[in-house]
Protein backbone atom coordinates (compact mmCIF):
# COMPACT_ATOMS: atom_id res chain seq x y z
CA UNK A 1 0.00 0.00 0.00
CA UNK A 2 1.59 3.03 -0.87
CA UNK A 3 2.60 5.53 1.91
CA UNK A 4 1.12 8.51 0.41
CA UNK A 5 -0.65 10.01 3.38
CA UNK A 6 2.58 10.95 4.88
CA UNK A 7 3.94 13.04 1.64
CA UNK A 8 1.50 16.12 3.09
CA UNK A 9 2.02 19.64 4.58
CA UNK A 10 0.74 18.23 7.60
CA UNK A 11 3.44 17.15 10.21
CA UNK A 12 2.03 14.37 11.73
CA UNK A 13 4.03 13.92 14.88
CA UNK A 14 3.83 17.57 15.59
CA UNK A 15 -0.26 17.78 14.92
CA UNK A 16 -0.85 14.95 17.33
CA UNK A 17 1.32 16.11 19.94
CA UNK A 18 -1.21 19.42 20.07
CA UNK A 19 -4.54 17.25 20.60
CA UNK A 20 -3.68 16.04 24.21
CA UNK A 21 -6.85 13.45 24.36
CA UNK A 22 -4.91 11.36 21.30
CA UNK A 23 -2.19 10.46 24.05
CA UNK A 24 -4.94 8.09 25.49
CA UNK A 25 -4.49 4.66 25.23
CA UNK A 26 -6.55 1.46 25.45
CA UNK A 27 -6.19 -1.31 28.14
CA UNK A 28 -3.36 -3.29 25.90
CA UNK A 29 -1.52 0.04 25.43
CA UNK A 30 -3.47 1.01 22.28
CA UNK A 31 -3.49 4.52 21.01
CA UNK A 32 -7.13 5.18 20.56
CA UNK A 33 -8.43 5.41 16.93
CA UNK A 34 -11.03 8.39 17.52
CA UNK A 35 -12.73 7.36 14.14
CA UNK A 36 -15.70 9.24 15.62
CA UNK A 37 -14.68 13.15 14.58
CA UNK A 38 -17.93 13.59 12.37
CA UNK A 39 -19.91 12.91 16.18
CA UNK A 40 -17.23 15.78 17.32
CA UNK A 41 -13.39 16.16 17.15
CA UNK A 42 -10.48 16.23 20.15
CA UNK A 43 -9.99 19.63 21.35
CA UNK A 44 -6.57 21.44 20.14
CA UNK A 45 -4.39 22.71 23.15
CA UNK A 46 -4.88 26.04 22.03
CA UNK A 47 -8.82 25.68 22.55
CA UNK A 48 -8.23 24.14 26.11
CA UNK A 49 -5.97 26.75 27.18
CA UNK A 50 -7.75 29.53 26.09
CA UNK A 51 -10.90 28.03 27.58
CA UNK A 52 -9.33 26.99 31.17
CA UNK A 53 -7.06 30.50 30.74
CA UNK A 54 -10.97 32.78 30.66
CA UNK A 55 -11.76 31.00 33.94
CA UNK A 56 -7.76 30.87 35.48
CA UNK A 57 -7.76 34.82 34.87
CA UNK A 58 -11.01 35.98 35.91
CA UNK A 59 -14.39 36.24 33.91
CA UNK A 60 -16.97 38.45 34.01
CA UNK A 61 -20.04 39.56 32.43
CA UNK A 62 -19.73 42.34 29.15
CA UNK A 63 -19.75 45.88 29.41
CA UNK A 64 -18.55 46.62 33.00
CA UNK A 65 -15.93 49.26 33.34
CA UNK A 66 -13.23 47.24 35.46
CA UNK A 67 -11.01 45.84 33.58
CA UNK A 68 -12.37 41.81 33.83
CA UNK A 69 -15.18 42.82 32.03
CA UNK A 70 -12.88 45.00 29.53
CA UNK A 71 -10.89 41.53 29.04
CA UNK A 72 -14.36 40.01 28.13
CA UNK A 73 -15.38 42.42 25.91
CA UNK A 74 -12.09 42.12 23.75
CA UNK A 75 -12.12 38.42 23.65
CA UNK A 76 -15.41 37.94 22.68
CA UNK A 77 -14.42 40.53 19.55
CA UNK A 78 -11.89 38.91 18.54
CA UNK A 79 -13.30 35.51 18.38
CA UNK A 80 -15.99 37.06 16.68
CA UNK A 81 -13.37 38.51 14.10
CA UNK A 82 -11.73 35.10 14.17
CA UNK A 83 -15.69 33.68 13.29
CA UNK A 84 -16.05 35.89 10.79
CA UNK A 85 -12.89 35.42 8.74
CA UNK A 86 -13.22 31.32 9.23
CA UNK A 87 -16.82 31.87 7.86
CA UNK A 88 -16.26 34.17 5.45
CA UNK A 89 -18.67 36.82 6.25
CA UNK A 90 -18.65 39.98 8.26
CA UNK A 91 -17.94 39.23 12.16
CA UNK A 92 -21.15 42.16 12.68
CA UNK A 93 -23.08 39.06 11.43
CA UNK A 94 -21.71 36.29 13.46
CA UNK A 95 -23.93 35.35 16.36
CA UNK A 96 -23.00 32.58 19.46
CA UNK A 97 -24.98 30.32 20.84
CA UNK A 98 -24.94 26.69 22.72
CA UNK A 99 -25.05 24.77 19.87
CA UNK A 100 -25.96 24.97 16.22
CA UNK A 101 -29.58 23.32 16.47
CA UNK A 102 -30.61 25.42 18.67
CA UNK A 103 -29.27 28.43 16.90
CA UNK A 104 -31.14 26.84 13.74
CA UNK A 105 -34.33 26.38 15.62
CA UNK A 106 -33.85 30.29 16.99
CA UNK A 107 -33.84 30.98 13.47
CA UNK A 108 -36.87 29.04 12.12
CA UNK A 109 -39.04 30.51 14.74
CA UNK A 110 -37.71 34.31 13.55
CA UNK A 111 -39.07 33.33 9.99
CA UNK A 112 -42.64 32.95 11.05
CA UNK A 113 -43.51 36.12 9.91
CA UNK A 114 -42.25 35.31 6.48
CA UNK A 115 -43.82 32.24 5.89
CA UNK A 116 -47.85 32.08 4.81
CA UNK A 117 -50.00 29.82 3.95
CA UNK A 118 -49.33 27.57 0.67
CA UNK A 119 -45.79 28.55 0.85
CA UNK A 120 -42.64 26.44 0.37
CA UNK A 121 -40.03 25.24 2.04
CA UNK A 122 -37.02 23.74 0.15
CA UNK A 123 -34.93 20.85 2.13
CA UNK A 124 -32.58 17.86 1.04
CA UNK A 125 -32.80 14.01 1.97
CA UNK A 126 -29.05 14.18 2.52
CA UNK A 127 -29.19 16.51 5.68
CA UNK A 128 -28.52 16.08 9.51
CA UNK A 129 -32.06 16.53 10.85
CA UNK A 130 -31.10 19.51 12.79
CA UNK A 131 -30.78 21.37 8.94
CA UNK A 132 -34.28 19.39 8.38
CA UNK A 133 -36.32 19.44 11.40
CA UNK A 134 -36.55 23.25 12.34
CA UNK A 135 -37.85 23.82 8.83
CA UNK A 136 -40.67 21.24 9.09
CA UNK A 137 -41.66 22.76 12.13
CA UNK A 138 -41.80 26.02 10.58
CA UNK A 139 -43.81 24.24 7.32
CA UNK A 140 -46.52 23.09 9.65
CA UNK A 141 -46.97 26.31 11.94
CA UNK A 142 -47.58 28.11 8.84
CA UNK A 143 -49.48 25.83 6.59
CA UNK A 144 -46.79 25.90 3.95
CA UNK A 145 -45.32 22.47 2.43
CA UNK A 146 -42.12 21.03 2.26
CA UNK A 147 -40.00 20.01 -1.07
CA UNK A 148 -37.48 17.76 -1.21
CA UNK A 149 -34.31 17.41 -3.00
CA UNK A 150 -33.94 13.68 -3.07
CA UNK A 151 -30.50 11.21 -2.73
CA UNK A 152 -29.27 9.65 -5.26
CA UNK A 153 -28.08 6.30 -3.29
CA UNK A 154 -25.96 5.02 -5.64
CA UNK A 155 -23.84 8.09 -5.87
CA UNK A 156 -24.39 9.52 -2.55
CA UNK A 157 -25.19 12.49 -4.00
CA UNK A 158 -27.81 15.32 -4.35
CA UNK A 159 -30.17 15.87 -7.64
CA UNK A 160 -29.92 19.19 -7.97
CA UNK A 161 -31.19 19.24 -11.50
CA UNK A 162 -34.56 18.98 -9.69
CA UNK A 163 -34.56 22.32 -7.95
CA UNK A 164 -35.59 24.11 -11.10
CA UNK A 165 -38.84 21.71 -10.45
CA UNK A 166 -38.80 22.28 -6.42
CA UNK A 167 -38.02 25.96 -5.78
CA UNK A 168 -40.62 28.71 -7.58
CA UNK A 169 -42.03 31.97 -6.61
CA UNK A 170 -43.62 30.38 -3.12
CA UNK A 171 -40.36 29.42 -1.83
CA UNK A 172 -39.15 30.77 1.18
CA UNK A 173 -36.46 29.13 2.27
CA UNK A 174 -33.62 27.08 0.73
CA UNK A 175 -31.56 24.89 2.84
CA UNK A 176 -28.85 22.44 2.18
CA UNK A 177 -25.96 20.76 3.93
CA UNK A 178 -21.95 22.12 2.91
CA UNK A 179 -21.13 18.46 3.73
CA UNK A 180 -22.87 15.45 5.17
CA UNK A 181 -22.17 14.47 8.24
CA UNK A 182 -23.37 10.55 6.92
CA UNK A 183 -22.04 10.07 4.04
CA UNK A 184 -18.77 12.36 3.35
CA UNK A 185 -20.59 14.04 0.46
CA UNK A 186 -19.32 17.54 0.04
CA UNK A 187 -22.04 19.51 -1.15
CA UNK A 188 -21.66 22.30 -3.81
CA UNK A 189 -23.64 25.42 -2.72
CA UNK A 190 -24.28 27.26 -5.97
CA UNK A 191 -27.34 25.99 -7.72
CA UNK A 192 -28.96 26.17 -4.09
CA UNK A 193 -27.89 29.88 -3.77
CA UNK A 194 -28.84 30.71 -7.64
CA UNK A 195 -32.50 29.16 -7.12
CA UNK A 196 -33.26 30.51 -3.77
CA UNK A 197 -31.83 33.87 -5.25
CA UNK A 198 -34.04 34.02 -8.59
CA UNK A 199 -36.63 33.76 -6.31
CA UNK A 200 -36.10 36.19 -3.10
CA UNK A 201 -35.68 32.94 -0.92
CA UNK A 202 -33.19 32.56 2.04
CA UNK A 203 -30.84 30.43 1.55
CA UNK A 204 -29.12 28.03 4.72
CA UNK A 205 -26.05 26.15 4.46
CA UNK A 206 -25.41 23.65 7.37
CA UNK A 207 -21.72 23.98 7.67
CA UNK A 208 -21.22 21.73 10.37
CA UNK A 209 -19.51 18.76 8.62
CA UNK A 210 -18.12 20.72 6.08
CA UNK A 211 -16.11 23.19 8.70
CA UNK A 212 -13.31 20.94 9.73
CA UNK A 213 -12.44 19.59 6.08
CA UNK A 214 -13.15 22.28 3.70
CA UNK A 215 -12.86 26.15 3.81
CA UNK A 216 -16.47 27.71 3.94
CA UNK A 217 -16.95 31.17 2.35
CA UNK A 218 -20.73 32.84 3.11
CA UNK A 219 -20.02 35.72 1.20
CA UNK A 220 -18.33 34.18 -1.73
CA UNK A 221 -20.60 31.69 -2.00
CA UNK A 222 -23.60 33.87 -1.59
CA UNK A 223 -25.34 32.00 1.10
CA UNK A 224 -27.94 33.55 3.16
CA UNK A 225 -26.74 32.37 6.48
CA UNK A 226 -24.40 29.53 7.32
CA UNK A 227 -24.02 27.68 11.17
CA UNK A 228 -21.65 24.88 12.45
CA UNK A 229 -20.19 24.33 15.87
CA UNK A 230 -17.13 24.52 17.33
CA UNK A 231 -16.67 21.04 18.58
CA UNK A 232 -16.50 19.81 15.12
CA UNK A 233 -13.71 22.02 14.48
CA UNK A 234 -10.87 20.82 17.05
CA UNK A 235 -12.89 23.09 19.56
CA UNK A 236 -15.58 23.43 22.69
CA UNK A 237 -18.94 22.56 22.56
CA UNK A 238 -20.66 25.46 21.10
CA UNK A 239 -22.46 26.59 18.28
CA UNK A 240 -22.25 29.41 15.34
CA UNK A 241 -24.16 31.24 12.94
CA UNK A 242 -22.98 33.64 10.50
CA UNK A 243 -25.71 35.96 8.50
CA UNK A 244 -25.18 39.58 6.68
CA UNK A 245 -26.27 41.65 9.86
CA UNK A 246 -28.66 43.69 7.71
CA UNK A 247 -30.77 40.57 7.39
CA UNK A 248 -30.34 40.03 11.12
CA UNK A 249 -31.76 43.14 11.57
CA UNK A 250 -34.71 42.77 9.50
CA UNK A 251 -36.10 39.92 11.66
CA UNK A 252 -37.75 39.74 15.13
CA UNK A 253 -36.28 36.65 16.86
CA UNK A 254 -37.76 36.13 20.62
CA UNK A 255 -35.80 37.84 23.07
CA UNK A 256 -36.35 39.61 26.42
CA UNK A 257 -36.31 42.78 27.04
CA UNK A 258 -32.88 42.94 28.79
CA UNK A 259 -31.49 41.71 25.41
CA UNK A 260 -29.71 44.79 23.24
CA UNK A 261 -31.82 45.62 20.52
CA UNK A 262 -29.19 45.61 18.00
CA UNK A 263 -26.25 43.80 16.79
CA UNK A 264 -25.67 39.82 17.38
CA UNK A 265 -25.86 39.61 20.74
CA UNK A 266 -29.68 40.55 20.19
CA UNK A 267 -30.38 36.88 19.22
CA UNK A 268 -28.11 35.70 22.00
CA UNK A 269 -30.36 34.69 24.99
CA UNK A 270 -29.27 35.51 28.79
CA UNK A 271 -25.50 34.84 29.47
CA UNK A 272 -23.49 33.44 26.98
CA UNK A 273 -20.30 30.93 27.76
CA UNK A 274 -17.61 33.11 27.65
CA UNK A 275 -15.04 30.31 27.98
CA UNK A 276 -16.93 28.60 25.09
CA UNK A 277 -16.76 31.41 22.95
CA UNK A 278 -12.51 31.86 24.30
CA UNK A 279 -12.28 28.53 23.46
CA UNK A 280 -13.91 28.68 19.85
CA UNK A 281 -11.02 31.59 19.50
CA UNK A 282 -8.32 29.31 20.70
CA UNK A 283 -9.41 26.13 18.07
CA UNK A 284 -9.92 29.34 14.99
CA UNK A 285 -6.35 30.63 15.80
CA UNK A 286 -5.31 26.88 15.35
CA UNK A 287 -6.91 26.37 12.31
CA UNK A 288 -5.25 30.12 10.67
CA UNK A 289 -2.17 28.26 11.35
CA UNK A 290 -2.84 25.21 9.48
CA UNK A 291 -4.59 26.40 6.59
CA UNK A 292 -7.79 24.76 5.27
CA UNK A 293 -5.56 23.92 2.26
CA UNK A 294 -3.19 21.77 3.87
CA UNK A 295 -6.08 20.19 5.76
CA UNK A 296 -7.97 19.28 2.45
CA UNK A 297 -4.45 18.04 1.13
CA UNK A 298 -3.55 15.62 4.06
CA UNK A 299 -7.26 14.38 4.52
CA UNK A 300 -7.57 13.13 0.44
CA UNK A 301 -4.99 11.31 1.29
CA UNK A 302 -6.31 9.69 3.50
CA UNK A 303 -9.83 9.41 1.89
CA UNK A 304 -7.38 7.20 -0.74
CA UNK A 305 -5.71 4.97 1.57
CA UNK A 306 -9.24 3.93 3.14
CA UNK A 307 -11.25 3.76 -0.13
CA UNK A 308 -7.88 1.24 -1.70
CA UNK A 309 -8.04 -0.54 1.60
CA UNK A 310 -12.32 -1.09 1.62
CA UNK A 311 -12.08 -2.39 -1.85
CA UNK A 312 -9.86 -5.45 -0.62
CA UNK A 313 -12.99 -5.95 2.00
CA UNK A 314 -15.60 -7.54 -0.14
CA UNK A 315 -18.01 -7.95 3.14
CA UNK A 316 -17.86 -4.40 3.48
CA UNK A 317 -20.32 -2.24 1.72
CA UNK A 318 -19.44 1.69 1.35
CA UNK A 319 -22.69 3.71 1.32
CA UNK A 320 -21.95 7.11 -0.38
CA UNK A 321 -19.43 8.84 -2.87
CA UNK A 322 -16.96 5.88 -3.87
CA UNK A 323 -14.43 8.23 -5.74
CA UNK A 324 -11.95 10.26 -3.35
CA UNK A 325 -12.93 13.85 -4.92
CA UNK A 326 -15.70 15.64 -3.22
CA UNK A 327 -16.14 14.22 -0.10
CA UNK A 328 -14.55 14.20 3.44
CA UNK A 329 -12.90 11.24 4.94
CA UNK A 330 -16.53 10.08 6.48
CA UNK A 331 -17.84 6.64 5.96
CA UNK A 332 -20.73 5.10 5.91
CA UNK A 333 -20.47 1.29 5.72
CA UNK A 334 -22.27 -1.78 6.56
CA UNK A 335 -20.66 -5.38 7.19
CA UNK A 336 -22.49 -8.74 5.40
CA UNK A 337 -23.88 -10.59 8.49
CA UNK A 338 -23.41 -7.79 11.40
CA UNK A 339 -25.12 -4.95 12.65
CA UNK A 340 -23.85 -1.84 12.61
CA UNK A 341 -24.11 -1.76 16.37
CA UNK A 342 -22.05 -5.36 16.68
CA UNK A 343 -19.41 -3.65 14.27
CA UNK A 344 -19.16 -0.27 16.60
CA UNK A 345 -18.66 -3.00 19.90
CA UNK A 346 -16.05 -4.77 17.74
CA UNK A 347 -14.11 -2.28 16.77
CA UNK A 348 -14.33 -0.84 20.45
CA UNK A 349 -12.73 -3.85 21.56
CA UNK A 350 -9.71 -2.67 19.13
CA UNK A 351 -9.79 0.73 20.75
CA UNK A 352 -11.30 1.95 17.74
CA UNK A 353 -14.05 4.61 18.21
CA UNK A 354 -17.03 4.45 15.77
CA UNK A 355 -20.69 5.75 15.64
CA UNK A 356 -22.70 3.44 14.27
CA UNK A 357 -26.66 4.16 13.69
CA UNK A 358 -28.22 7.11 12.15
CA UNK A 359 -26.49 9.81 13.80
CA UNK A 360 -29.26 12.17 13.30
CA UNK A 361 -29.22 11.43 9.38
CA UNK A 362 -32.16 10.28 9.53
CA UNK A 363 -33.40 11.65 5.78
CA UNK A 364 -30.10 10.24 4.11
CA UNK A 365 -30.73 6.58 6.31
CA UNK A 366 -33.94 6.73 4.93
CA UNK A 367 -32.99 7.09 1.79
CA UNK A 368 -30.54 4.69 1.65
CA UNK A 369 -32.98 1.96 3.09
CA UNK A 370 -30.88 1.47 6.46
CA UNK A 371 -33.16 3.69 8.46
CA UNK A 372 -35.14 0.78 9.96
CA UNK A 373 -32.37 -1.45 9.79
CA UNK A 374 -29.90 -0.33 12.23
CA UNK A 375 -28.60 2.53 9.80
CA UNK A 376 -24.59 1.79 9.27
CA UNK A 377 -21.32 2.34 11.00
CA UNK A 378 -19.46 5.75 10.66
CA UNK A 379 -15.69 6.09 10.07
CA UNK A 380 -14.37 9.33 10.31
CA UNK A 381 -10.80 10.71 9.88
CA UNK A 382 -9.87 14.13 10.22
CA UNK A 383 -6.25 15.88 9.50
CA UNK A 384 -4.86 14.68 13.18
CA UNK A 385 -5.38 11.12 11.56
CA UNK A 386 -2.28 8.88 9.62
CA UNK A 387 -1.93 6.16 7.74
CA UNK A 388 -1.76 4.16 10.83
CA UNK A 389 -5.57 5.01 11.86
CA UNK A 390 -6.82 4.21 8.35
CA UNK A 391 -5.45 1.53 8.30
CA UNK A 392 -6.26 -0.25 12.48
CA UNK A 393 -9.54 0.52 11.31
CA UNK A 394 -9.51 -1.55 8.06
CA UNK A 395 -7.16 -4.22 9.37
CA UNK A 396 -10.26 -4.09 11.78
CA UNK A 397 -13.39 -4.06 9.55
CA UNK A 398 -11.06 -7.08 7.71
CA UNK A 399 -11.26 -8.81 10.75
CA UNK A 400 -14.85 -9.28 10.65
CA UNK A 401 -15.24 -10.44 7.43
CA UNK A 402 -16.60 -13.92 7.11
CA UNK A 403 -13.95 -16.91 6.70
CA UNK A 404 -13.51 -17.48 2.71
CA UNK A 405 -15.11 -20.31 1.16
C1 LIG B 1 -24.07 17.98 9.77
C2 LIG B 1 -24.55 18.33 11.14
N1 LIG B 1 -25.43 19.31 11.30
C3 LIG B 1 -25.88 19.69 12.49
C4 LIG B 1 -25.47 19.05 13.64
C5 LIG B 1 -25.98 19.54 14.95
O1 LIG B 1 -25.00 20.30 15.55
P1 LIG B 1 -25.09 20.70 17.11
O2 LIG B 1 -24.72 19.47 17.87
O3 LIG B 1 -24.09 21.80 17.25
O4 LIG B 1 -26.47 21.14 17.37
C6 LIG B 1 -24.55 18.01 13.55
C7 LIG B 1 -24.12 17.27 14.74
O5 LIG B 1 -23.78 16.12 14.68
C8 LIG B 1 -24.07 17.65 12.26
O6 LIG B 1 -23.17 16.67 12.11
Amino acid sequence: MADHVDVTDIDLDRTRARFPALGETDDRGRPIVHADAPGGTQAVDRAIEAMAGHLRTGSANQGGAFATSVRTDAMVDDARRAAGRFLGTDPAGVVFGPNMTSLTFHLSNALDERVMTGDNLVCTQLDHDANVSPWLQLAARNDAEVRWVSLDPTTGRLRTDELSQLVDERTRVVSFPGASNALGTVVDPAPFVSAAKEVGALSFMDAVHAAPHRRVHREASGVDVVASSPYKFFGPHAGLLAADPALLASLHPQKLRPAPEHGPERWQTGTASFEAIAGTGGALEYLEQVGMRAIEVHEAALTRRFLEGLERLGSVTLHGPAEAATRTPTFALTVDGWTPSAVASSLADEGINVWSGHYYALEPMRALGLLDAGGAVRVGFVHYHGAEDVDRVLDALSGLAPAAG
